[in-house]
């Protein structure tokens, strides 16, 4: 199973900006925590690999969907950051390509200002995790493991 994690603007940051609100894991740490789940999580039949991205750029974003469509990739973990709020062309490329994702909040968005609460990419969500900081990335990665073993055949 090939997951691609798909890290909007800002993100890059992470460890440095608002610490109150995203914690104090870096995005290296989350990648690196992911990468190890990942590999618990591998059987010799079914290797779950990974590919982590972080852009401060829309259409770097779109790009990363769009190439997902041919080269393999089974999944996204998408925190679209800012981009959730306003993006129409990452909503329109993700339906394109129609791959499943799941949409990965640190912070509890519900809980903070009213602009955060909308989100342009949930309803075309396998399903969303929003509020448990770092951890939301691994349940993600855990949640289209198991959707996926639950989808084959026998
Ligand atoms: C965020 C929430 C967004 O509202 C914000 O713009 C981000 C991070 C989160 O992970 O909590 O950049 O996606």
């Amino acid at each position: 199973m090939q997951i691609v994690v798909l890290q909007g603007p800002n993100l890059n940051l992470l460890g440095r900006r608002e610490p109150e609100i995203y914690g104090r894991e870096t995005l290296d740490d989350i990648h690196r925590a992911l990468a190890t789940l990942a590999s618990e999580l591998s059987t010799p039949d079914e290797p779950v690999t990974l590919r982590c991205h972080q852009s401060n750029h829309e259409g770097a974003l779109v790009d990363l969907v769009q190439a997902a469509a041919s080269d393999g990739t089974d999944a996204f973990i998408l925190n679209p950051g800012g981009y959730t709020h306003t993006s129409v062309a990452l909503r329109d490329a993700l339906i394109a390509v129609g791959l499943p994702f799941v949409e990965v909040h640190l912070s509890n968005v519900y809980a903070r200002e009213a602009f955060r609460h909308r989100s342009l990419v949930a309803d075309i969500a396998a399903g969303r995790i929003v509020g448990l900081g770092a951890q939301g990335y691994l349940l993600a990665l855990r949640a289209l493991v198991n959707r996926a073993a639950e989808a084959e055949p026998g």
